[in-house]
């Protein structure tokens, strides 16, 4: 991958054709980085399916992007809580039921920084639940069809995967012990990439080449995640910096899912995201990842235990 390659502004939605006849489905658009996403791609013509936890928020979001865009756009949304793995079965069901082409799956939603080790009902630590196991396990469902469109999955994950212990706690999953909030959300960012990469290699050795998966960060944008699960400190220091030239807008955090969905021809070994300072903010492109979290041993493990915790092997 050059340095240079986009030019000196790197990435921007100006690259997107027309999307007319192609179909994204992207988890968690009711703010953030997933709603400007899926702004942009329906203003391209494509057809957006959000998945989304909150039906009220949901259906509030529809009435937005209308009042934006107009009525012609062909957006809709199922309902989904990743925090549950019963529900993404339930989405994913109801994706392969009405949806017949996915050109790029993208997962985005996540939490973040949440204060104290809590329990999904799956009874996964809540982190790693529904950054990880969650998106995995609908990336796993929806796979099939993905592969049957020629299509994509897009991962967004977060410059966090080098914040915390740089490997998965495989001997405590859960953080039962020393549960710190920053690092589980990097080690639940860390195992979403690093299935990325692995996937990578589990399509090469079986000689599929019609699905491609990205790596992706939206680097420090203004969204709600801390507001959403941080505690009360977290929120305050986050709200102070938000403002902060260090900070970007959501809209060009949405820019690193938006190419990986659907720039041709792009390098899946590349980690996308700006490319200024701290990986912050900046032009958007590939920029140097570490080689942790393309362990191969560790991902490998990852990918085994994280197939017996969703229960459900991949068909790839
Ligand atoms: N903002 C940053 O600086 C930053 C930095 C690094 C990485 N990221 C990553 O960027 C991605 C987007 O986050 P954001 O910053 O745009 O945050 P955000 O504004 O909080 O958006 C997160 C989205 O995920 C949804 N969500 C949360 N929990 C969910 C669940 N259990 N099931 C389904 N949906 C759920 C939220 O829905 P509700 O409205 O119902 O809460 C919301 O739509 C995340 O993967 C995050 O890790 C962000």
């Amino acid at each position: 991958m050059k340095t240079n390659e986009f030019g000196k502004k790197g990435w921007t939605p100006d690259r997107i054709g027309n999307l007319k006849s192609k179909t994204f489905v992207i988890t968690g658009t009711t703010s953030g980085t997933g709603f400007e996403a899926a702004k942009i791609l329906l203003a391209k013509g494509a057809k957006v399916v959000m998945l989304n936890r909150n039906t009220q928020k949901s259906a509030e979001t529809i009435v937005t992007l209308k009042q934006e865009l107009g009525n012609a756009i062909d957006v809709s949304s199922i309902e989904m809580d990743l925090a549950v793995q019963a529900s993404v079965k339930n989405a994913a069901q109801e994706i392969l039921n009405t949806v017949p082409q996915i050109d790029a799956l993208i997962c985005n939603a996540a939490i973040a920084q949440v204060p104290k080790q809590t329990h999904t009902v799956d009874g996964f630590e809540s982190q790693l639940s529904v950054n990880h196991y969650g998106n995995f396990l609908l990336q796993a469902m929806l796979y099939p069809r993905i592969e049957a469109s020629d299509g994509r999955i897009v991962v967004v994950g977060s410059m966090g995967y080098n914040m915390g212990i740089k490997t998965i706690k495989f001997d405590d999953m859960n953080w039962d012990k020393n549960y710190s909030p920053n690092d589980v959300y990097s080690q639940s960012k860390l195992a979403q990439i690093m299935c990325v990469y692995e996937l990578q290699e589990k399509l090469k050795n079986s000689g599929i080449t019609n699905v491609k998966a990205y790596a992706c960060h939206p680097g420090a944008s203004r969204t709600s995640l801390i507001k959403t699960s941080g505690s009360l400190m977290t929120r305050f220091v986050w709200q102070l910096m938000k403002w902060s030239p260090f900070v970007q807008s959501a809209e060009k955090g949405a820019y690193p899912q938006l190419m990986c969905a659907t720039e041709p021809n792009l390098d899946q070994s590349g980690f996308y995201g700006p490319t200024g300072r701290n990986n912050w903010t900046g032009p958007v492109r590939a920029h140097h990842i570490e080689p942790h979290a393309k362990d191969k041993a560790v991902a490998t493990k990852l990918w085994t235990v994280s197939e017996e915790a969703i229960g459900l092997k991949w068909s790839v």
